[in-house]
């Protein structure tokens, strides 16, 4: 992924728990660079390493870190950095969510090697949708349930996220169901 990913992991990482855990974390994942370029794409398995150090040396687990790096790149990241992109993306929490493949084209112009997942809403129905999400890339559910909080929290609400369809040998399409009051 993009090194703005991995520069997004650090950041969270010094944010809460300072340069030395930083520091921890990265030798446990054995990233030899020392910084990351953010227009550059690397390897997927530095971003994996990476959470997986962060579990290792903190009292996170894999799911605690994933819905924290979500918030954080939807707040931070995406609302510090993207601002302008963030905004024009839907007024309201269905919308937005609806225009993510939008969004991520919108990206995909700064970021040519983009591979972005692909996002559907259907069965909206008052509070309630069904958020479909396809990728190959493996283990990133609880990152999806993170993001979908985060952007629940730029339209003041807590939605419920819950993985009602897992991806299959034949399919890499999840379905989540989403909720909120
Ligand atoms: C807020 C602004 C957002 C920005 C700037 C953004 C940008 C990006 C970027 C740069 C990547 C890395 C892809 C790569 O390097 O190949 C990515 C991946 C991803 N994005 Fe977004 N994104 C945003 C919002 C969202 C939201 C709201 C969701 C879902 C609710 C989402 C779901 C994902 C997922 C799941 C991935 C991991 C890659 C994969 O599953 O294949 N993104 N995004």
């Amino acid at each position: 992924m993009y090194g703005l990913v991995n520069r997004a992991i650090q950041e969270l990482v010094t944010t809460n728990f300072g340069e030395d855990k930083w520091q921890e974390v990265r030798k446990v994942a054995k990233i030899e660079e020392e910084i990351f370029i953010s227009n550059e794409p690397y390897p997927d398995e530095i971003t994996y390493n990476l959470v997986g150090a962060v579990v290792e040396t903190t009292d996170l687990s894999c799911r605690d870190v994933m819905h924290a790096f979500g918030e954080y790149w939807i707040l931070e990241t995406g609302r510090k950095q993207y601002g302008d992109i963030v905004e024009a993306n839907g007024d309201n929490f269905v919308d937005f969510l609806s225009n993510l493949p939008d969004l991520h084209a919108r990206i995909q112009l700064m970021f040519p090697h983009l591979q972005p997942p692909i996002f559907e809403v259907t069965d909206v129905d008052g509070n309630f949708m069904h958020l479909h999400y396809t990728s190959k890339r493996k283990g990133l559910e609880e990152f999806v349930v993170g993001l979908v909080k985060g952007t629940g929290k730029l339209f003041q609400i807590e939605p419920e996220c819950k993985l009602i369809q897992p991806a299959t040998e034949d399919s890499d399409e999840r379905i989540f169901s989403i909720s909120w009051a």
